[in-house]
């Protein structure tokens, strides 16, 4: 085994690879107060107020806690308009690190997602991609483009625990090129650690299969690497021959398999907001960089402060070290072994970012059309105020043609965790109050949508609790 082997292996407990210097106060609140926080916020934990919340799980997006060297980073911000010195160390870091040739920044992941989406996809084309995220899918479709899933089926079954459940499986992708052609394939969307399966990793034999597959019928692969670098230490861990090579080699070796990336920085790069479009295609580049004047701004900055490159470009120095990546991994881990021990239905293998509780079993008495992972969110908001997020049948959305919720397999709670932010007591907190709604589930009744908008309902939707 090499020396830092994962955070659950050696003798000793593992620990932060780092130590406090500033903290934020929390606030504690009332059951009354929160009863009446959710019931203005419309039962959608988005729609809640950050200071009304206890533990914020709602997302790992931009919520980390950044590095010393990271706010240092801060004060050298170059604010010029064009050819900030950030925008350079940050095009070399991206280089070094990903190893794309061309970089182009933008205020988050789906900036990049709405250029790409743009360039590549035309009117009747087909995506596929190893399952959809909600702002990815939807740029898909703006551009014209309908996208088709092509994960193995494993990821859609929350009580398997097949160690790959990221995988594409070629076979489906191969049936959607049959039919089509591959002419209406502008390329395949491939997610490292699959946010909406539950954060579940791709091998790299998978991406060898379906690198050599693509290169025989000429489809580029474009990567969402919103989360890949912690895909690469799941392939360290659990891939034959990956043992002893580093996070950073993977993430290199992932990379070189692709033609082009989007990325939301706020993830594994560590930055509060960010974000970049990557390919080594200089056509395409230059495309991207005129459609960024229109929607991000001038291709030096993209919608970023200068302030912004450089505490990116930090942040993914530090996000590749193995002792990051082992007690990010392995917090996440602690929680849901906890929740796992308490008999709490909740996907398997634990993903990195965030636990899912699968909450089809968790109320099974609520029907999926009365959104029982949108009426636990609210629940466990209630308990304890702590905040999650619902990813089930409110974020999958209507189908555009039946006008029909599209009730997917997976109607999960995500915990996401926020890097570097709580300790493993919030984990301990986060357990009992999960437990303390499970005690009660009986008792848990359904919601109904009042208000529903066009574009990624989960965000604005407002609910009412059916009696
Ligand atoms: N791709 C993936 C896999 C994501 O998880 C996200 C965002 C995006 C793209 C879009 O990036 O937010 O910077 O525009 N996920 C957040 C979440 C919102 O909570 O999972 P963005």
């Amino acid at each position: 085994m090499n020396s830092m082997s994962g955070p659950q292996s050696g003798s000793r407990t593992w620990a932060e690879p780092y130590k406090i210097k500033m903290v934020e106060l929390l606030r504690m609140t009332t059951r009354e107060e929160r009863e009446q926080a959710i019931r203005e916020a419309g039962y959608n934990t988005f729609l809640t107020r950050s200071r009304d919340v206890y533990i914020d799980l709602l997302t790992d997006s931009g919520t980390g806690a950044m590095s010393d060297r990271q706010w240092a980073g801060l004060m050298l911000g170059d604010e010029a308009y064009a050819g900030s010195e950030n925008f350079y160390h940050l095009e070399a870091v991206i280089k070094e690190y990903y190893g794309y040739e061309y970089m182009l920044p933008t205020h988050q992941g789906r900036g990049a997602e709405n250029l790409m989406s743009q360039l590549l996809i035309k009117p009747g084309d087909y995506v596929p991609g190893n399952m959809y995220f909600t702002t990815t899918r939807l740029h898909q479709e703006l551009a014209g483009g309908t996208f088709v899933d092509v994960i193995v089926d494993q990821a859609h079954d929350p009580e398997s625990s097949f160690p790959f459940k990221g995988n594409v499986d070629i076979a489906k992708l191969n049936r959607l090129v049959q039919d089509v052609g591959a002419k209406r394939v502008p390329y395949i969307s491939l997610e490292g650690n699959v946010n909406m399966a539950g954060g579940q990793p791709f091998s790299m034999s998978n991406l060898n299969d379906l690198h050599s597959y693509c290169r025989k019928h000429d489809i580029p692969i474009m990567l969402d690497a919103t989360r890949t670098i912690e895909n690469a230490w799941f392939i360290r861990e659990r891939e034959d021959g990956y043992a002893d090579k580093s996070v950073r080699e993977i993430l290199r070796e992932i990379c070189d398999l692709t033609d082009g990336c989007t990325m939301s920085a706020k993830k594994d790069a560590l930055v509060n907001i960010g974000g970049f479009f990557a390919c080594n295609d200089e056509e395409l580049f230059k495309k991207s960089q005129n459609l960024a004047v229109v929607y991000e701004g001038l291709h030096t900055y993209g919608g970023l402060a200068g302030r912004d490159m450089e505490a990116m470009a930090q942040g993914i120095r530090e996000a590749v070290t193995e002792e990051h990546q082992a007690a990010r991994i392995g917090q996440v881990r602690y929680l849901g072994e906890k929740l796992d021990a308490a008999g709490i239905p909740i996907v398997k293998p634990i993903g990195s970012h965030a636990i899912y509780i699968n909450a089809k079993r968790f109320l099974p008495h609520v029907d999926q059309d009365e959104y029982p992972a949108q009426t636990l969110a609210a629940e466990l908001y209630i308990e304890s105020g702590i905040r999650t997020m619902e990813r089930g049948n409110v974020s999958a959305g209507r189908d555009p043609k039946t006008g029909k919720n599209r009730r997917p397999q997976l109607e999960l709670l995500r915990l996401a965790i926020p890097r570097r932010v709580y300790t493993q007591a919030h984990m301990d907190v986060v357990t009992e109050s999960v437990i303390d709604v499970y005690k009660r589930r009986n008792e848990i009744r359904g919601l109904r949508i009042v208000y529903e908008p066009e574009y990624l309902r989960f965000f604005q939707a407002r609910f009412e609790p059916i009696s």
